[in-house]
């Protein structure tokens, strides 16, 4: 079964972040959005790191040698276009030396606006094989847009592990990805709702991420 490690189950200053980028009048300030979605990436980087492999190094201090233990896993961090691209930037901030990914996901409606599709069409990827694969989705609604996006990265190599991070999910799109991923997949996400409105709103999620963070777009 895929581990699910949802952050707000333990009170920590991330539910200060939590609650200032649902807040509808704290949200509007599109730099504060960024940097808390960042923000919250740099805690989930933090407490993906726990999971990973160590090895020991020596480092010459102006005093003495001491022996330390840092990561040894080859990070690729992929991000989803564009809401991933803040999430993306917090865990890069922690993972110094990750190699990075990106790939474009996004719902094309069909006639009936409450059903869609999701289209992949811009994709850059280094090769995954052996690799620790963190995929970025802030907001896991349907699973769908993960699921697209794990299926177009299979031609790049089998990772050794895979880490979703995620700010918000919905209860049936966390059970969607966890029915869908590998079952040694780590799901580390800030928090999970209840609900998923008919247009695949997460409620009371915070509306729409990628427009929160760069602003709103035509529809095409
Ligand atoms: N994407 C968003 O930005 N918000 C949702 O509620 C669902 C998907």
């Amino acid at each position: 079964m895929m581990q699910i490690h949802n952050l707000s189950d333990e009170n920590s200053i991330l539910n200060t972040f939590i609650s200032e980028i649902r807040d509808v009048d704290i949200q509007k300030d599109s730099m504060r959005f960024r940097r808390n979605i960042e923000r919250i990436g740099e805690i989930l980087g933090y407490e993906m790191s726990k999971s990973l492999s160590f090895k020991t190094q020596n480092v010459t201090t102006p005093l003495a040698e001491i022996a330390v233990k840092t990561i040894d896993n080859d990070v690729v961090l992929c991000s989803i276009l564009r809401a991933g691209v803040p999430l993306h930037n917090g865990l890069l901030n922690y993972f110094d030396k990750a190699e990075n990914a990106f790939i474009s996901a996004y719902r094309h409606h069909l006639e009936n606006p409450e059903t869609f599709e999701i289209i992949v069409e811009y994709l850059a990827c280094p090769s995954l094989e052996g690799k620790t694969l963190i995929l970025a989705d802030p907001m896991i609604a349907t699973g769908q847009s993960l699921l697209a996006t794990f299926e177009a990265l299979k031609p790049f190599g089998t990772p050794k592990e895979i880490h979703l991070a995620a700010v918000i999910g919905a209860q049936e799109g966390v059970d969607f990805v966890a029915e869908n991923f590998p079952k040694n997949t780590h799901l580390w996400i800030a928090t999970i709702d209840k609900e998923l409105n008919s247009k695949g709103y997460i409620v009371p999620g915070l509306g729409d991420a990628g427009d929160l963070a760069f602003g709103e777009k035509l529809q095409h």
